[in-house]
C-alpha cells in the first residue's frame, strides 16, 4: 500500500508514504524532478543503515551524488554543521539547478531544508524522514532551522521540499523510545483534529495509515497557514510546557516525553479554564502509549521556563486547549491568569 499527498503550499509538493519504497527514490526523483546533482545530507546512524540504498537507487536513474554525513543528536543542529554542510556543497560545485537530499530524522530534515534555503538564495529540497518524528510531522510545512546557545530553532527559514519520500519500513530499526516519542505527536493530531482517529491508535495501528492521516492533519494546517502566522500555532499543542520540562531537565527528559506531560498539563488546564473535561481520555492514551504523565517539576519553575520561551508575547501567552477530544481552540491569557492555571492543576 501506498499514498501519496498533494501539500498546495508556496511551492506544490507530493508527500510519498509506503513500505519498502526507499529504493525507487531515484527513479521518482528523475520521473517527475529535474534535479542534475543531488546532495545528501544524514546523520551517521542513518548513513550506516540506510544511504547506501539512497545511493544505489540515484544511481540506477542516472543521478549523480555527494553526500555528507554529520554526528547524530540534536548538539550537531547548530552552525559549525551547516557551514561544514554549505562548504562541502559548494566544494563539489553543487549548482542552482540541483537539490539536498536530507535523509534522517528531524535534525537532518532541519539543516538540509535550512542550508538548501541559504545556499545560493535558494536550491531544491527533498525530505527522505526516517524517524516517525520527521514522517509524521517536521518533513512536512517548510520549517527548517538551528539551535543557537541562547535558544532552539533560533535561525531558520519557511523552505518547503519538492518532495517528502517516507518509507515505514526504515521505522524497524527506530529505537523503541525514539518511535514513541514520534507518536506523541501523532496522538497530538488525535487530540487536535479527529476523536475516530485518536479512539483507534495504538502501537498496532498500520503504520501507512497512521503517517498518510498524520501527513493529511499537517497539509490542512499548512496550506491554511504555512507561514504560521496563524492557525498553525494549533500545532504547538502541549508544547509550551512541554518546551518548560524539557528545558527544566536539562534534555535529559525527550521530546516526546515533554509534549506528553505538556499536552495532559494542558488538558487539566482547560478543565479549570471551564472547558469539557479531556484529561482521563488523554490520560490513558497517553499512557498505552507508555508515557509518563507526571510533570516532575512545580507550577513556578514551570511558568519561568515557558515565559523564557520565544513563544512568549508581552504579558499574555498563547495556549491551545482541547475544547473536546478531536477540537481545541486558541486562547490569549495573560501570565497572571497562566500562573493560576498552572498552579490550580498542580497535583
Ligand atoms: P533525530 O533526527 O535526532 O533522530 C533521532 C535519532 O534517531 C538520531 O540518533 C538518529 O540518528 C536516529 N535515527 C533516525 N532514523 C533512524 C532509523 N530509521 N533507524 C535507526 N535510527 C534512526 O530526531 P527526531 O526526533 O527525528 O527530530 C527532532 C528534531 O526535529 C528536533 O530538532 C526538532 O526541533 C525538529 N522538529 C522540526 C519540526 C519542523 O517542522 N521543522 C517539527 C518538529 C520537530
Ligand atoms: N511542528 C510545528 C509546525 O510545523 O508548525
Amino acid at each position: 500500500m501506498r499514498e501519496t499527498i498533494h501539500i498546495k503550499a508556496s511551492r506544490p509538493y507530493d508527500a510519498v508514504i509506503g513500505k519498502g519504497i526507499l529504493k525507487e527514490i531515484g527513479p521518482a526523483i528523475k520521473a517527475c524532478l529535474n534535479y542534475p546533482h543531488i546532495v545528501i545530507l544524514t546523520d551517521d546512524n542513518v548513513d550506516r543503515l540506510y544511504a547506501g540504498t539512497v545511493i544505489e537507487s540515484l544511481a540506477q536513474a542516472g543521478l549523480k551524488c555527494h553526500k555528507y554525513v554529520f554526528p547524530h543528536g540534536e548538539q550537531s543542529k547548530r552552525i559549525d554543521t551547516l557551514c561544514g554542510f554549505i562548504s562541502s556543497m559548494a566544494e563539489c560545485g553543487t549548482g542552482r539547478a540541483d537539490a539536498v537530499i536530507a535523509l534522517g530524522g528531524g535534525v537532518t530534515g532541519d539543516i538540509g531544508g535550512l542550508a538548501a534555503a541559504l545556499y545560493m538564495r535558494g536550491i531544491g529540497f527533498i525530505q527522505v524522514p526516517t524517524t516517525l518524528l520527521a514522517m509524521a510531522d517536521s518533513s512536512v510545512g517548510g520549517k527548517t532551522a538551528i539551535d543557537i546557545p541562547q535558544g532552539k530553532n533560533l535561525i531558520g527559514a519557511f523552505h518547503q521540499p519538492s518532495l517528502v519520500w517516507c518509507d515505514t519500513d526504515t521505522l524497524a530499526t527506530l529505537p523503541h523510545d525514539i518511535l514513541r516519542d514520534g507518536y506523541a505527536e501523532v496522538i497530538k493530531y488525535g487530540i487536535l483534529f479527529d476523536r475516530e482517529f485518536f479512539d483507534g491508535l495504538t502501537f498496532e495501528s498500520d503504520i501507512v495509515r497512521t503517517v498518510s492521516a498524520s501527513v493529511r492533519f499537517k497539509r490542512d494546517i499548512v496550506e491554511a497557514d504555512e507561514r504560521d502566522k496563524g492557525i498553525r500555532a494549533l500545532l504547538n499543542l502541549g508544547h509550551t510546557v512541554g518546551h518548560a520540562i524539557e528545558r527544566l531537565s536539562d534534555y535529559s527528559i525527550t521530546h516526546g516525553e515533554a509534549v506528553a506531560m505538556g499536552m495532559l498539563r494542558i488538558a487539566r488546564i482547560g478543565a479549570a479554564y471551564g472547558l469539557e473535561d479531556c484529561t482521563d481520555a488523554i490520560c490513558s492514551k497517553l499512557t498505552a502509549f507508555g508515557f509518563s504523565t507526571e510533570c516532575p517539576y512545580p507550577a513556578d519553575d514551570i511558568l519561568n521556563a515557558a515565559l523564557a520561551d520565544k513563544k512568549r508575547n508581552a504579558d499574555s501567552i498563547t495556549l491551545v486547549l482541547p475544547e473536546h477530544i478531536g477540537k481545541c481552540g486558541l486562547y490569549n491569557v495573560s501570565t497572571a491568569v497562566f500562573k493560576e492555571l498552572l498552579s490550580t492543576t498542580e497535583r
